[in-house]
């Protein structure tokens, strides 16, 4: 396994989980039967990020545009959250993990929402990782409920329109209060961004592995990390301002 510096693992992890379908149908397996088996990645990805030492852990678990999906699908993937939470709440609370989520819950069935509610309250106390399920998440809805809000709180003589900076928008998302993510890793080859965290991604630096969500290992995870700990982080800045300002003489 990738051998890891503890002093340089990103604070916030986001995971895009794909290729389950995929992995099903590679195996003439029913789609969710891919979904299972990336349950129990997710699993594992939660119990080594914790182990680790990560703060933040953010996994797309559903997006706004999966609701279009054939039914028995959504279905499928509603009854395997409800049941993961349901399950997974215990050693939750054994691992000080503490439950977010992002995302338009009111179009998430009440059995879900009541599973979440119950999770989140559950888990409100704990101190150590916070886990974030993004359900029924978009990026662009996010941003423009964020500046529906920003607007009425505008017309409403609570915001000034000249205080709107990009830390004041930033706390009107759902992520308020959370830290950006500083690593983004999506599974299953496919190259893009698919409407997740828009706004926070600006600065996260993102990998990218061929290997499907149900066949990412913690070996696979190693080495995303190990790749992650190999990048000069810049922010816009020069190489040289970056390496200088660890250097306590020139501080
Ligand atoms: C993408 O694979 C994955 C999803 C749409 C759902 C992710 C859900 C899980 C990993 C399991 C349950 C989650 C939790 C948090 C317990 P895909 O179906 O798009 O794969 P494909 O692109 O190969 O079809």
């Amino acid at each position: 396994m990738e051998p890891l510096d503890p002093d340089k693992l990103p604070g916030h992890l986001a995971i895009i989980m794909d290729g389950n379908g995929r992995w099903a149908q590679q195996r003439m397996l029913k789609r969710i039967v891919g979904h299972q088996r990336g349950a129990e990645t997710v699993k594992m990805v939660v119990e080594q990020a914790h182990l680790l030492g990560i703060r933040h852990l953010t996994l797309f678990a559903f997006s706004s545009e999966n609701w279009s999906r054939p039914a028995i699908e959504v279905r499928a993937l509603m009854t395997l959250l409800k049941k993961y939470i349901r399950q997974e709440t215990a050693r939750m609370m054994r691992k000080n993990i503490r439950y977010n989520v992002i995302g338009n819950r009111g179009e998430l069935p009440d059995d879900v929402n009541q599973a979440l509610n119950d999770a989140i309250a559950e888990t409100a106390g704990n101190t150590g990782m916070v886990l974030t399920l993004a359900l029924s998440y978009g990026g662009r809805q996010e941003i423009s409920m964020a500046a529906a809000r920003v607007a009425r709180d505008v017309a409403g003589g609570r915001l000034k329109a000249d205080d709107v900076t990009v830390d004041v928008f930033g706390s009107y998302l759902d992520t308020g209060g959370l830290p950006d993510p500083d690593f983004l890793i999506r599974t299953s080859g496919e190259m893009r961004i698919s409407n997740f965290l828009l706004w926070q991604l600006a600065y996260t630096e993102l990998y990218f592995t061929e290997i499907n969500w149900p066949d990412f290992t913690i070996n696979e995870l190693h080495k995303a990390l190990a790749d992650f700990q190999a990048r000069e982080r810049r922010f816009g800045k020069t190489s040289d301002q970056i390496t200088k300002r660890s250097d306590p003489l020139n501080a």
